[in-house]
């Protein structure tokens, strides 16, 4: 049965550094609803980083648990914020949950902008880890085509997180 729009949980993708995290805790807070990051949710369940687990487990292990992690709470659970890492949408599985049981924004971020940020987030961001700048240039155009696929873009590179959270809490009336 499809929830109602106000019952579905609200689902945040975009590439790393984006601030998905940030302004979820803000959506939730302002929702009176719970933030669920997937990667802590994760680290939780390793006792580690997410980096950690990169190195001691592998990537396709870490896929398989983000998997089954997001695709478990997009059937049952709602009421729900969820941001997700920036890559778990490389899965059609995860892409295809989240798309027909939440409500999927996309925060957009120039690459200029998002420069800005590569100093704060290098260090446990597993998949930065060797890359220089023109290497993450391409990451970052690679990634774009997956974060396709939502039901609403916010472009994020001139707004705050309150102007964002706005956005988002807007379309939810
Ligand atoms: C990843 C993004 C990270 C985390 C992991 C892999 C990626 O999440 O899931 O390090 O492949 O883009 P954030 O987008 O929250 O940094």
């Amino acid at each position: 049965k499809d929830l109602a729009l106000r019952e579905k949980n609200i689902v945040l993708i975009g590439f790393m550094g984006v601030g998905k995290t940030t302004i979820g805790k803000e959506v939730a807070k302002r929702l009176y609803r719970d933030f669920l990051d997937i990667d802590e949710v994760i680290e939780k369940e390793y006792g580690m980083p997410t980096r950690q687990i990169f190195e001691n487990f592998g990537e396709k292990e870490f896929r398989q648990k983000e998997k089954d992690t997001i695709v478990d709470l997009c059937h049952n659970q709602r009421l729900k914020v969820i941001s997700v890492g920036g890559g778990a949408f490389l899965q059609e599985e995860i892409k295809e949950a989240c798309l027909s049981k939440c409500i999927v924004f996309f925060l957009d971020l120039s690459w200029d902008a998002w420069q800005d940020r590569i100093s704060s987030i290098i260090d446990s961001r597993p998949v930065l880890q060797g890359k220089n700048r023109e290497d993450m240039r391409h990451l970052f155009d690679q990634r774009q085509p997956i974060y396709k696929d939502h039901h609403y873009k916010v472009t994020t590179d001139n707004l705050n997180v309150n102007e964002v959270a706005d956005f988002i809490v807007d379309r939810l009336k």
